[in-house]
Protein backbone atom coordinates (compact mmCIF):
# COMPACT_ATOMS: atom_id res chain seq x y z
CA UNK A 1 0.00 0.00 0.00
CA UNK A 2 0.91 3.48 -0.88
CA UNK A 3 -0.47 6.29 1.36
CA UNK A 4 -0.97 8.71 -2.36
CA UNK A 5 -2.34 6.20 -4.12
CA UNK A 6 -5.14 5.36 -1.66
CA UNK A 7 -8.42 5.99 -3.24
CA UNK A 8 -7.25 7.64 -6.63
CA UNK A 9 -8.57 5.64 -9.56
CA UNK A 10 -6.54 4.39 -11.89
CA UNK A 11 -7.03 3.27 -15.88
CA UNK A 12 -4.58 0.85 -17.85
CA UNK A 13 -5.28 0.19 -21.48
CA UNK A 14 -3.72 -2.60 -22.75
CA UNK A 15 -3.21 -4.46 -19.70
CA UNK A 16 -4.47 -8.00 -20.35
CA UNK A 17 -1.00 -8.89 -19.99
CA UNK A 18 2.89 -7.41 -20.60
CA UNK A 19 3.56 -4.56 -18.89
CA UNK A 20 -0.22 -3.28 -18.95
CA UNK A 21 -0.97 -6.18 -16.25
CA UNK A 22 2.05 -5.54 -14.10
CA UNK A 23 1.37 -1.75 -14.39
CA UNK A 24 -2.78 -2.68 -13.19
CA UNK A 25 -1.32 -4.69 -10.51
CA UNK A 26 1.11 -2.54 -9.34
CA UNK A 27 -1.60 0.88 -9.07
CA UNK A 28 -3.93 -1.98 -7.56
CA UNK A 29 -1.27 -3.14 -5.07
CA UNK A 30 -0.50 0.51 -4.18
CA UNK A 31 -4.34 1.13 -3.41
CA UNK A 32 -5.85 2.89 -6.48
CA UNK A 33 -9.01 1.73 -8.10
CA UNK A 34 -7.95 0.28 -11.04
CA UNK A 35 -9.63 -0.16 -14.17
CA UNK A 36 -8.39 -2.82 -16.46
CA UNK A 37 -8.83 -1.86 -20.34
CA UNK A 38 -8.18 -3.97 -23.36
CA UNK A 39 -9.50 -5.01 -26.66
CA UNK A 40 -10.20 -8.47 -24.90
CA UNK A 41 -11.86 -7.87 -21.14
CA UNK A 42 -9.52 -8.97 -18.52
CA UNK A 43 -12.39 -10.29 -16.56
CA UNK A 44 -10.12 -12.88 -14.73
CA UNK A 45 -7.28 -10.30 -14.42
CA UNK A 46 -9.21 -7.85 -12.43
CA UNK A 47 -10.93 -10.76 -10.66
CA UNK A 48 -7.98 -11.94 -9.42
CA UNK A 49 -6.76 -8.59 -8.33
CA UNK A 50 -10.07 -8.55 -6.34
CA UNK A 51 -9.73 -12.14 -4.91
CA UNK A 52 -6.73 -10.74 -3.12
CA UNK A 53 -8.35 -7.90 -1.73
CA UNK A 54 -7.60 -5.11 -4.08
CA UNK A 55 -10.17 -2.72 -5.97
CA UNK A 56 -10.04 -3.65 -9.78
CA UNK A 57 -12.66 -3.41 -12.24
CA UNK A 58 -12.26 -5.03 -16.08
CA UNK A 59 -13.49 -3.05 -19.27
CA UNK A 60 -13.57 -3.62 -22.78
CA UNK A 61 -12.32 -1.15 -25.26
CA UNK A 62 -10.76 -1.15 -28.48
CA UNK A 63 -8.29 2.39 -27.90
CA UNK A 64 -8.54 2.81 -31.71
CA UNK A 65 -12.47 3.23 -31.48
CA UNK A 66 -13.02 6.56 -30.65
CA UNK A 67 -16.76 6.42 -29.59
CA UNK A 68 -15.54 2.89 -27.21
CA UNK A 69 -12.56 5.33 -25.64
CA UNK A 70 -14.98 7.88 -24.83
CA UNK A 71 -17.66 6.00 -23.22
CA UNK A 72 -14.86 4.10 -20.93
CA UNK A 73 -13.94 7.57 -19.90
CA UNK A 74 -17.35 8.19 -19.06
CA UNK A 75 -18.09 4.88 -17.45
CA UNK A 76 -15.03 5.53 -14.94
CA UNK A 77 -16.33 9.29 -14.26
CA UNK A 78 -19.57 7.92 -13.59
CA UNK A 79 -18.76 4.62 -11.87
CA UNK A 80 -15.77 6.01 -9.65
CA UNK A 81 -16.30 9.81 -9.80
CA UNK A 82 -12.88 10.56 -11.51
CA UNK A 83 -9.54 9.35 -12.79
CA UNK A 84 -6.21 10.48 -11.10
CA UNK A 85 -4.13 8.71 -12.91
CA UNK A 86 -3.81 7.03 -16.57
CA UNK A 87 -1.78 4.74 -18.23
CA UNK A 88 -2.02 4.74 -22.12
CA UNK A 89 -0.02 1.02 -23.56
CA UNK A 90 -1.98 -0.94 -25.63
CA UNK A 91 0.07 -1.78 -28.52
CA UNK A 92 0.76 -3.92 -31.07
CA UNK A 93 3.82 -4.51 -33.28
CA UNK A 94 3.86 -4.40 -36.76
CA UNK A 95 5.55 -7.96 -38.76
CA UNK A 96 9.35 -7.14 -39.11
CA UNK A 97 10.18 -6.42 -42.94
CA UNK A 98 12.21 -3.41 -44.30
CA UNK A 99 10.01 -0.43 -44.69
CA UNK A 100 8.63 -0.90 -48.46
CA UNK A 101 7.23 -4.09 -47.89
CA UNK A 102 4.92 -3.19 -45.05
CA UNK A 103 1.76 -2.88 -46.49
CA UNK A 104 -0.54 -0.01 -46.11
CA UNK A 105 -3.26 -2.07 -44.21
CA UNK A 106 -0.56 -2.62 -41.73
CA UNK A 107 0.71 0.73 -41.42
CA UNK A 108 -2.47 2.23 -40.79
CA UNK A 109 -3.59 -0.48 -38.01
CA UNK A 110 -0.50 0.55 -36.39
CA UNK A 111 -0.95 4.00 -36.57
CA UNK A 112 -4.66 3.35 -35.62
CA UNK A 113 -3.53 1.25 -32.45
CA UNK A 114 0.13 2.54 -31.50
CA UNK A 115 -0.70 6.49 -32.05
CA UNK A 116 -4.51 7.46 -32.42
CA UNK A 117 -5.04 4.85 -29.62
CA UNK A 118 -2.88 7.07 -27.50
CA UNK A 119 -4.63 10.60 -28.61
CA UNK A 120 -8.12 8.89 -27.96
CA UNK A 121 -7.56 8.09 -24.74
CA UNK A 122 -5.31 11.41 -23.82
CA UNK A 123 -8.18 13.23 -25.69
CA UNK A 124 -10.58 11.81 -22.78
CA UNK A 125 -8.75 11.58 -19.82
CA UNK A 126 -7.58 15.50 -20.28
CA UNK A 127 -11.40 16.13 -20.64
CA UNK A 128 -12.36 14.46 -17.51
CA UNK A 129 -9.11 15.41 -15.51
CA UNK A 130 -9.51 19.09 -16.18
CA UNK A 131 -13.45 19.20 -15.00
CA UNK A 132 -11.20 17.49 -12.01
CA UNK A 133 -8.77 20.06 -11.58
CA UNK A 134 -5.99 17.84 -12.40
CA UNK A 135 -4.33 14.21 -12.98
CA UNK A 136 -1.08 12.57 -14.19
CA UNK A 137 -0.79 10.47 -18.11
CA UNK A 138 2.00 8.16 -18.57
CA UNK A 139 2.16 7.18 -22.32
CA UNK A 140 4.05 3.77 -22.86
CA UNK A 141 6.24 5.04 -25.79
CA UNK A 142 9.57 2.58 -26.18
CA UNK A 143 13.44 3.04 -26.48
CA UNK A 144 12.43 2.68 -30.14
CA UNK A 145 10.36 6.28 -29.39
CA UNK A 146 14.32 7.94 -29.32
CA UNK A 147 16.22 4.79 -31.76
CA UNK A 148 15.53 3.83 -34.73
CA UNK A 149 15.20 -0.91 -35.19
CA UNK A 150 15.36 -2.73 -38.11
CA UNK A 151 12.26 -3.67 -39.99
CA UNK A 152 9.59 -1.55 -37.55
CA UNK A 153 9.41 1.24 -39.25
CA UNK A 154 5.71 1.93 -38.70
CA UNK A 155 5.69 1.02 -35.13
CA UNK A 156 8.84 3.01 -34.23
CA UNK A 157 7.32 5.85 -36.13
CA UNK A 158 4.55 5.42 -33.90
CA UNK A 159 6.47 5.71 -30.93
CA UNK A 160 8.45 8.44 -31.96
CA UNK A 161 4.88 10.42 -32.67
CA UNK A 162 3.86 9.37 -28.73
CA UNK A 163 6.41 11.14 -27.18
CA UNK A 164 6.26 14.24 -29.72
CA UNK A 165 2.44 13.97 -28.64
CA UNK A 166 3.66 13.14 -25.15
CA UNK A 167 5.65 16.57 -24.68
CA UNK A 168 3.04 18.99 -26.28
CA UNK A 169 -0.14 17.76 -24.43
CA UNK A 170 2.05 18.41 -21.29
CA UNK A 171 2.90 21.82 -22.29
CA UNK A 172 -0.76 22.57 -23.16
CA UNK A 173 -1.91 21.60 -19.33
CA UNK A 174 1.12 21.73 -17.43
CA UNK A 175 -0.79 25.11 -16.07
CA UNK A 176 -3.93 23.14 -15.28
CA UNK A 177 -2.30 20.45 -12.54
CA UNK A 178 -1.94 17.67 -15.28
CA UNK A 179 1.14 16.04 -15.84
CA UNK A 180 1.74 14.00 -18.93
CA UNK A 181 5.12 11.76 -19.26
CA UNK A 182 5.67 8.83 -21.41
CA UNK A 183 8.26 5.51 -20.41
CA UNK A 184 10.25 3.85 -22.94
CA UNK A 185 10.73 0.70 -22.87
CA UNK A 186 13.48 -1.65 -23.71
CA UNK A 187 13.22 -4.70 -24.41
CA UNK A 188 11.22 -6.35 -21.49
CA UNK A 189 9.65 -10.17 -21.05
CA UNK A 190 6.29 -9.94 -22.22
CA UNK A 191 4.15 -12.22 -24.59
CA UNK A 192 4.84 -9.51 -27.37
CA UNK A 193 8.25 -10.06 -26.96
CA UNK A 194 8.30 -13.27 -27.02
CA UNK A 195 6.43 -13.26 -29.85
CA UNK A 196 9.42 -11.59 -31.48
CA UNK A 197 11.59 -13.79 -30.31
CA UNK A 198 9.58 -16.72 -31.34
CA UNK A 199 9.34 -15.55 -34.79
CA UNK A 200 13.34 -14.85 -35.01
CA UNK A 201 15.25 -17.20 -32.05
CA UNK A 202 18.28 -15.34 -33.38
CA UNK A 203 17.31 -12.33 -31.88
CA UNK A 204 17.68 -12.90 -28.46
CA UNK A 205 21.22 -13.40 -27.78
CA UNK A 206 21.83 -10.35 -30.22
CA UNK A 207 19.78 -8.49 -28.53
CA UNK A 208 20.90 -8.90 -24.64
CA UNK A 209 24.69 -8.17 -26.78
CA UNK A 210 23.06 -4.98 -27.44
CA UNK A 211 21.55 -3.95 -24.02
CA UNK A 212 25.26 -3.12 -21.06
CA UNK A 213 22.97 -4.33 -18.61
CA UNK A 214 23.15 -7.77 -20.41
CA UNK A 215 19.43 -8.91 -19.50
CA UNK A 216 15.75 -8.33 -20.63
CA UNK A 217 13.61 -5.70 -18.64
CA UNK A 218 11.08 -7.06 -16.40
CA UNK A 219 7.63 -5.63 -16.53
CA UNK A 220 7.58 -4.58 -12.90
CA UNK A 221 10.46 -2.57 -13.50
CA UNK A 222 8.60 -0.45 -16.07
CA UNK A 223 5.46 -0.81 -13.31
CA UNK A 224 7.86 1.31 -10.80
CA UNK A 225 8.66 3.95 -13.33
CA UNK A 226 4.94 4.60 -14.12
CA UNK A 227 3.80 4.61 -10.34
CA UNK A 228 6.79 6.86 -9.89
CA UNK A 229 6.04 9.24 -12.88
CA UNK A 230 2.25 9.50 -12.01
CA UNK A 231 3.06 10.37 -7.85
CA UNK A 232 4.29 12.97 -5.94
CA UNK A 233 7.75 12.21 -5.77
CA UNK A 234 7.54 13.24 -9.76
CA UNK A 235 5.33 16.40 -8.76
CA UNK A 236 7.74 18.75 -11.25
CA UNK A 237 8.94 16.01 -13.86
CA UNK A 238 6.33 16.87 -17.04
CA UNK A 239 6.87 16.11 -20.23
CA UNK A 240 9.43 13.52 -19.96
CA UNK A 241 10.37 10.26 -22.44
CA UNK A 242 12.14 7.91 -19.43
CA UNK A 243 13.56 5.52 -20.79
CA UNK A 244 13.82 1.97 -18.91
CA UNK A 245 16.27 -0.15 -21.02
CA UNK A 246 19.18 -1.16 -19.16
CA UNK A 247 21.41 1.51 -20.79
CA UNK A 248 20.40 -0.09 -24.47
CA UNK A 249 19.68 3.09 -26.32
CA UNK A 250 22.38 5.35 -24.78
CA UNK A 251 25.66 2.98 -25.96
P1 LIG B 1 1.66 -7.32 -25.12
O1 LIG B 1 1.41 -7.70 -26.54
O2 LIG B 1 2.19 -8.33 -24.17
O3 LIG B 1 0.36 -6.63 -24.52
C1 LIG B 1 -0.32 -5.62 -25.24
C2 LIG B 1 -1.75 -5.56 -24.76
O4 LIG B 1 -2.43 -4.55 -25.53
C3 LIG B 1 -2.50 -6.88 -24.98
O5 LIG B 1 -3.19 -7.26 -23.81
C4 LIG B 1 -3.44 -6.56 -26.14
O6 LIG B 1 -4.65 -7.31 -26.11
C5 LIG B 1 -3.69 -5.08 -25.91
N1 LIG B 1 -4.17 -4.42 -27.12
C6 LIG B 1 -3.71 -4.58 -28.39
N2 LIG B 1 -4.43 -3.81 -29.22
C7 LIG B 1 -5.35 -3.15 -28.48
C8 LIG B 1 -6.38 -2.22 -28.78
N3 LIG B 1 -6.62 -1.84 -30.03
N4 LIG B 1 -7.14 -1.75 -27.75
C9 LIG B 1 -6.92 -2.16 -26.47
N5 LIG B 1 -5.98 -3.06 -26.14
C10 LIG B 1 -5.20 -3.55 -27.13
O7 LIG B 1 2.66 -6.06 -25.18
P2 LIG B 1 3.72 -5.52 -24.12
O8 LIG B 1 5.03 -6.05 -24.48
O9 LIG B 1 3.20 -5.64 -22.75
O10 LIG B 1 3.73 -3.98 -24.56
C11 LIG B 1 2.93 -3.02 -23.93
C12 LIG B 1 3.34 -1.67 -24.48
O11 LIG B 1 4.74 -1.48 -24.27
C13 LIG B 1 3.11 -1.52 -25.98
O12 LIG B 1 2.69 -0.19 -26.25
C14 LIG B 1 4.47 -1.78 -26.56
O13 LIG B 1 4.64 -1.17 -27.79
C15 LIG B 1 5.36 -1.18 -25.50
N6 LIG B 1 6.72 -1.69 -25.48
C16 LIG B 1 6.99 -3.02 -25.21
C17 LIG B 1 8.29 -3.45 -25.20
C18 LIG B 1 8.65 -4.86 -24.88
O14 LIG B 1 9.82 -5.21 -24.97
N7 LIG B 1 7.74 -5.70 -24.47
C19 LIG B 1 9.41 -2.55 -25.49
C20 LIG B 1 9.02 -1.19 -25.72
C21 LIG B 1 7.71 -0.79 -25.72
Amino acid sequence: MNEFYQGKVALVTGSAMGIGLACAEAFAQAGAVTVLADIRKPQEQAERLVAAGYQAAAYECDVSDVSAVKAMIEWIAATYGRLDAALNNAGIQTPQRPMAEITDEEFDRTVAVDLKGVWNCMRYEIIQMLKQGGGAIVNTSSQGGVTGFPGQAAYIACKHAVIGLTRTAAIDYAAKNIRINAVCPGVILTPMAQELLRRNPALEQELIRDIPAGRMGKPEEIANAVLWLCGPQASFVDGHALLVDGAFSIH
